[in-house]
Parts: C-alpha cells; structure tokens; sequence
C-alpha cells in the first residue's frame, strides 16, 4: 500500500489532497471556511451559494470582534456571543483515497453544533468544551467537491462568564486505512514503577472496518525522550468485519525518566498495525513515567516527594483574542503561571482545549481537568443543565478518553459548586459521575469543588468524590481534616480577591465599588465570599494535609465584572449595572498578561528564596499633589527581611512574621476584624517625590531590590517583543508590550494614551489591549490607549512568508518608535 501523504491547497475555498503516503494523515482542515453570522436558510444543502459569505481561516470566535455592547450579558463580557452562525467550506478528496476511512475532527465547536457533509446530516453536539469526530467516508464524493456545513447556536444567558462563539478550535480530518486505532483509542498506564524498570501497559482499541476477516500484526515501540526505541514488542491481530478489539501489550521501560513538576520529559507509544510488509496505521500517543499518590494526612505525592498545589483557576479565553485557540497564546499564559510559582491549573469550569495538556505536559503543570460548571440543576436560564440527562455521560466520557494519557492531569473534577449540594439526594448524581471517570480511568482520583458547607458534606456528596474540594472555606479545613482524617482535602477555589493593575485608591479602606469601576491594588478588596491571599496562606499553614489550593484566578477573564454589575431581574439576569465593567477582576495578571502586585504576593510565597530571589514594591510614586500625605508602601518578597528608602535615606528594615501588616478584613465568616498579616512588609511614607526603592535580604545579605521614581510627563515609547524570532506558520505570534516613559526614561504609573501601530512586512496586528476591564474599544483597532502606562499588541505571521516584521507605535507628543520581530 503506499502511504497516504497530501498536499493542502488553498485555492479560492477549494482543499485537496494529492498523493498517498503515509498510513495515518492528520491534516489541518482550519482553511479555508465561509461564514456567516445569521440564520440562513438551507444553508446546509451542498447547492447553497456562499459565495458572498465571508472567508476565513480557524480557529475563530465571532464573539470577540465585537462590538461591546451594553445589551449584551455583562456577565459574559458584553459580546455579541450568541446567535447562529454558519460555517461551510468546499473541498476536494483525491480518488486515490476511496479506500480510505476520512473522518472530521472538531477540537471544539461553541455551542450547539450541527453539522452536515454533501446533505447528509452527521449529528449534533450541544456542549461547546468538548471535541469530536464524524466519519466522512460514506458520504465523500471522491476525486470531486464535497461541502461540509456547520451551524452553530449558542444561547444568551448560557454561561456564567465569556464562552466565545464559532468554531473556535482546531479542525482536522484523519485519514486512515479501514484497519485503525479508533479515535481516542489509547490509554497508556504505567502499573509498576522502580528506578530500574517502569512497565508500561499500552491498552489499544483496533477496529476493523475493512470487508474480509484480517490476520495483522500489532507493533507497540515505546520511544524514550530523546526518540530512541527504548522497547518493542508484538502481538498477532484477528478481527473480523466491523469488529473492534482491544488489546494490552505491557512493556518494560529500564532506568525510566521521571515526568515530574521540575523534569517534564515524555516518552511516546507508537502503535503500528501492519500485514507483515505494509504499515496500516501509525498511531502516537505522548506519555509520562510518573507516580502521584494522594497520602492522608500527608497529602500529593509526586514521584515519592511531597509536592503541595500551587494552583490557579483558568478560564479558557486567552484575553484580546478571545476563545479562539492559539498555542503560542495558550504557551504565553501558563509560561507567565509558571514565573508566579504555579505549579498546576484548574480548568475552571469545563474540558480545556488540547494545546493547554499539551503545554502543561511540557512545562510540568499539574492540572486538574474539570468537566462541568453544573448538573440538572440550573444557574442560568440557558446552561448546560438543559443537555445533562441527554449528554453528560458521552461528554464526560470523552473528557476522560481524549485526556487519560497527559502525565500532567492529575485527577478529574466532575463539577464545580453544582447546585445539588443542597439536595438530600444528590449524593446519587455525584456517585454516578464518579463511576463514569473510574470506567475510563481507574488510576485517577476524582474531586468536585463544593462551596456549601456544611450542607455538601452533610448530604453526602463530598464523600462520593476522592478528593473533596472546598471553594472559599479556609476556616473550615481544620474541622474537615479532623473530622475527616482519611479525606484528600483540596482547597479548590480560594481567594477571588479583585484588582486593577496599577489602580490604588487612597485612603485603604475596603469598598464594595468605587466610581472609576476599578479596584484598588492594595489586595484587600473581594466579594463576600471571598478572602485576601494572606487568610488562605495562613490556614493552609496550620492544615498541611490540604492539598493546596487553587486561587481564582490566574488570569483575568472576559465576564463576571465583579464587584460591578448585578443581576436584573428585569432582563431576566442580564449583569449591566455599572457598564462598561465587562471583564474580572479576579486574576493576578490582567487581562493582558501584565502582572499585578498579587502576582507577587503570591510569588513570595510560592517560590524560594534561595533559588530565585524576589521582591516587589506597591504602590507607583506619582502622587502630585499628596505631598507630606502618608502613603502605605507594601513590599512583598520570598526574603525574610527587606528594608525601605525614600531618596536614599532608609526608612526601617522589616521581618516578615515579626512586623506584621494590619488589614482590614471585612469578608464574610470573618470575625476577627483586622488581621496582622505575616505575608506583607508595610511602611507608612510621607510622600516626597523621587526614588522609592527596597531591598531584601537573606542572612543579612542584599539579595534583591526594586526601585522606582517619579515620572515626569510622558515623552517616549517603548517596545519590547516576547519574542523577537517567530515562526513564518501563520499561527505564531509575538506579544509586544508598550511602555510609556518620561525623558529620562522612567516608567508612567499613570499615563492614559492613544497608541497607533502600524504594521510592514509578513505579519499582522492580530489584537491589541490595556488590561482595562471596563474599556470597550475593539480588540481589534490598530490603536489602544495605554492604561496606566502599559498597552499590548499581538503580532501574527503570515504563513510561508519569511522576512522581518515591523511594528511601529505612534502618538501625539510622543517619539515614535519601531521595533522589527524575525518571521523564519
Ligand atoms: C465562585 C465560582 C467561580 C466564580 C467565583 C468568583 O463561586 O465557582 O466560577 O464565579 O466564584 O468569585
């Protein structure tokens, strides 16, 4: 048989193949499409004429090209996200592959996907976390056109925050021979393992849909992180027409590799069927050699050493460019995670997409892979609630299958403060769902996030769960663990403490809402249910069998503008009071990326000192005006002392644990009033213009320092790419950031201005932001107005188009200035 290869060609919305040669093709089908964004009728039918349509290329999300709007859900970030929309693209498949199976893959599809190939209708697929394949072949007219139609409809009031619309994923279509691995149709398990010998077991689905009985081989090779076949072995296949059989061929792995936090390597599984000269298939699956053990009273074991999750709750937007997936984008965010002293991930609250296991398997990221945001009962008019009894079991199944091999996932959530927590028997649904991730997965533990307590544990449900999960109960960890020896505890959500970047109102003092629809940096503000940082640092202290926690969140998100908004009942839950709050202000980096002062905070707790010295220093030093005014200067650091200066004179050193910092806690469950805390260093300034500056020592050596002056009025940009090399794919990008300075090139806390970019040579300016959460100018305008000194801007190759690209920044009164990024 010659092996199937193709070559996609992109002519007018036209795809074909050309020769065979290879026994498995993943090709990308992201090119290429027509949309439109209305109902149009027969849109399905082959004949329909989409020329007008317009052409595009995947993975897209109509919802963030706007525009914001007011009557749109503030809750889900004031976008345009629900609708119809159609999706049709006209492709060929080459006669030579008649024989073959050709089935299209969708990463994800937001929301009520249906979809259709030469009139034939493939099904439905409400859930828009989930991905899923449909076999072509039947209906392929080989050797001629085929038109594959995709109608999408996603609901108002369907989500609790931003869900994006579109085909917002990568699609694909898998050519393979009739004798194949089935989608999803490999679980990799490593029943032993020692320093000498890892044996690992490669169960493997083969299905036959060939005409005649077959007698294959099956080959398993086990390739180590370099690449080298590090075992093999084979077993005799016999099916018969329409038969799928599984097989566990079980390997030894000498002296294997740890996947683990600080050492991600991966081993593969490469699975060959072939006839004794030809290969049929070739199927690779990406894994890891590594223990996790969950001890009570010790909590997560990794590879035999006690690891304690760092983690954060991630929504799946990837901010300015919304849910469309991008990996650079996706890589960008967790590497930005991984420098706070993250160590793993909630993908709050539903499957995330492939790219994010992907990245975290290659960074060391330990996930937790959450399947749903609710069960039956609804917390929305138009949630997932409406397709649970019809779908819950088939997505959850898939979750698990199209995930079971990432050595990053450590354990399955089944759901995030569902609302059956209240009810008596809701136990059932939990011990139902538990069962479904046991089936496909007996070698992870479950977890469910409950915020009602007692009530959750009381009728039942958190001891359905391996490891129960409580959002937001930090008092409560010391009564469950006693109480509850035996029980994994995690501390699933925490915090949900809010700000704005480089926003400090004075005096400190805790505010539901603030006029200027921002939130103070000084960490201390957060809805009712919430706690600053410190309370979760300190109870976590006193119970070190909890897991860890995870804070919400890591990123800000789009939706869920609290504390703006509020619901109206009048709109049947539209969140628009306070409009243009549109975005949260929950993450320790906004929405940019950029950091907050909360990063680091959290980064003082989180990583060593010993190894990577930290201190950071809030607020800005540009307070015209406050002279002789006191002003309270934070500094967090991984050191133990750090001491203050104002103009070079010193303002007093300070030991964490022994000068603590009084806040004013006014959270809910919180009746202690101020709380001292341990976890900030405090100074009280008479504010003089000048340089502020701190440094942190460690055994009474410097070992780090930070400083900032007042700025003068702003006079110049600056540019500074994340990237300066990308690749010429079409999907690479570069992040740069925009800085405001002064003339002596200090940095503008508070500068507000317009920006224009221009942009030459093989590149695009894909998306543009400030981190400003009630800002509703496009993503997508080649201009943004800096929010306190700092703008973004997203710059995408072109696809086989080398050379440098040049970006170029603009404003009025400032130096203009240029920077080039390398597309190779
Ligand atoms: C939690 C919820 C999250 C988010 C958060 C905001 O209760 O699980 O999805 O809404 O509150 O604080």
């Amino acid at each position: 048989m010659k092996r199937l290869s193709h070559l996609a060609c992109t002519l007018l919305s036209f795809f074909c193949f050309t020769a065979l040669i290879e026994a498995r093709e993943r090709v990308s089908f992201n090119e290429g499409w027509r949309f439109l964004n209305e109902e149009a009728e027969e849109a399905q039918s082959s004949s329909f004429d989409d020329s007008q349509w317009r052409t595009l290329n995947l993975p897209h999300d109509w919802a963030i090209e706007g525009p914001f709007d007011v009557k749109y859900n503030a809750r889900s970030g004031g976008l345009p996200f629900h609708g119809t929309g159609w999706y049709r693209k006209t492709f060929e498949v080459p006669a030579e592959l008649k024989n073959s199976k050709v089935a299209v893959e969708f990463d994800g599809a937001m929301y009520n996907a249906h979809v259709w190939i030469n009139d034939h209708f493939l099904g439905a697929r409400p859930f828009g976390y989930i991905g899923f394949e449909y076999d072509l072949t039947p209906y392929l007219n080989f050797g001629s056109r085929n038109v594959i139609a995709v109608k999408l409809a996603p609901e108002d009031l369907s989500s609790r925050w931003y869900p994006g619309a579109g085909l917002y994923r990568n699609t694909w279509l898998n050519i393979t021979t009739p004798v194949r691995v089935p989608h999803w149709g490999t679980f990799v398990t490593t029943p032993t393992i020692s320093d000498e010998l890892a044996e690992v077991r490669v169960r493997t689905e083969i299905l036959s849909e060939g005409k005649s009985p077959v007698a294959l081989q099956l080959h398993t090779t086990i390739l180590d992180p370099e690449g080298k076949a590090v075992s093999e072995t084979s077993l005799p296949l016999h099916l018969l027409p329409g038969e799928t059989r599984t097989y566990s061929p079980t390997l030894e792995v000498p002296q294997p590799q740890r996947w683990d936090v600080t050492n991600p390597v991966l081993y593969t599984a490469v699975t060959r069927i072939t006839d004794g000269k030809l290969e049929l298939d070739r199927y690779e699956t990406p894994f890891g050699i590594r223990t996790v053990e969950y001890r009570a009273g010790e909590g997560l074991i990794l590879n035999g050493r006690h690891v304690r999750i760092n983690g954060v709750c991630m929504h799946h937007d990837l901010g300015a460019l919304g849910a469309a997936v991008n990996m650079r984008a996706t890589e960008r965010q967790l590497e930005i995670m991984q420098a706070m002293g993250v160590n793993s991930i909630r993908t709050a609250h539903n499957p995330p997409s492939p790219e994010v296991l992907e990245v975290c398997d290659r960074l060391g990221l330990l996930v937790q892979v959450e399947a749903f945001d609710c069960w039956q009962m609804a917390k929305i008019p138009n949630g997932y609630n409406k397709f649970f009894d019809a779908w819950h079991e088939r997505d959850l199944r898939d979750m698990i299958r199209r995930d079971r091999n990432h050595p990053s996932v450590i354990m399955w959530s089944i759901g995030n403060e569902i609302l059956e927590q209240g009810k008596k028997d809701g136990w059932k649904l939990a011990r139902h769902l538990h069962r479904i991730c046991k089936d496909e997965d007996p070698t992870r533990l479950t977890s469910a996030g409950f915020n009602y307590y007692p009530a959750s544990v009381k009728n039942g449900l958190a001891a359905e769960v391996d490891i129960p999960g409580l959002n937001y109960k930090p008092l409560a960890y010391a009564e469950v663990t006693a109480q509850y020896p035996d029980w994994h505890l995690l501390a699933s959500e925490t915090s949900s403490c809010t700000s704005t970047r480089g926003v400090y109102h004075l005096p400190i003092e805790k505010y539901k809402t603030h006029p200027s629809l921002h939130v103070t940096s000084y960490d201390l503000i957060g809805p009712s249910w919430a706690y600053p940082p410190d309370i979760e640092f300190r109870f976590l202290a006193e119970t070190p069998s909890v897991l860890g926690e995870y804070i919400w969140t890591g990123f800000d998100y789009l939706g869920e503008p609290t504390p703006y908004g509020g619901r109206d009942n009048s709109t049947n839950g539209y969140w628009n009071d306070d409009w243009p709050a549109r975005s949260s202000s929950f993450g320790a980096v906004d929405l940019c990326g950029f950091p907050k002062d909360r990063f680091f905070l959290y980064q003082s707790q989180w990583t060593d000192v010993k190894y990577k010295p930290m201190v950071h220093l809030l607020p800005h030093w540009n307070w015209e005006g406050m002279e002789g005014r006191t002003i309270p200067v934070y500094v967090y650091t991984n050191a133990p002392e750090a001491e203050l200066f104002l103009n070079g004179k010193s303002l007093g050193r300070k030991k964490k644990g022994a000068d603590t910092t009084a806040l004013k806690v006014a959270f809910n469950n919180w009746d202690e009033g101020d709380y001292n805390s341990p976890y900030r260093l405090s100074w009280d300034v008479p504010y003089q213009a000048g340089e502020l500056k701190t440094i942190a020592y460690l055994d009474g050596k410097a070992v780090a320092e930070k400083a900032f002056q007042t700025a003068g009025s702003p006079a110049k940009l600056a540019l500074s790419p994340d990237r300066s090399v990308i690749a010429a794919d079409g999907s690479d990008l570069s992040f740069v950031t925009i800085r405001v300075l002064d003339q002596n090139g200090n940095f503008c806390p508070l500068a507000n201005v317009q920006v224009n970019f221009r942009v030459d040579g093989p590149g695009e300016l894909i998306a543009v932001d400030n981190g400003d959460s009630a800002s509703t100018e496009s993503f997508q305008a080649p201009t943004r107005k800096t929010f306190n000194g700092l703008a973004l801007a997203v710059i995408r190759s072109k696809k086989g188009e080398a050379g440098a690209i040049s970006l170029t920044a603009t404003a009025s009164n400032l130096t203009p200035i240029h920077v080039e990024i390398q597309s190779k």
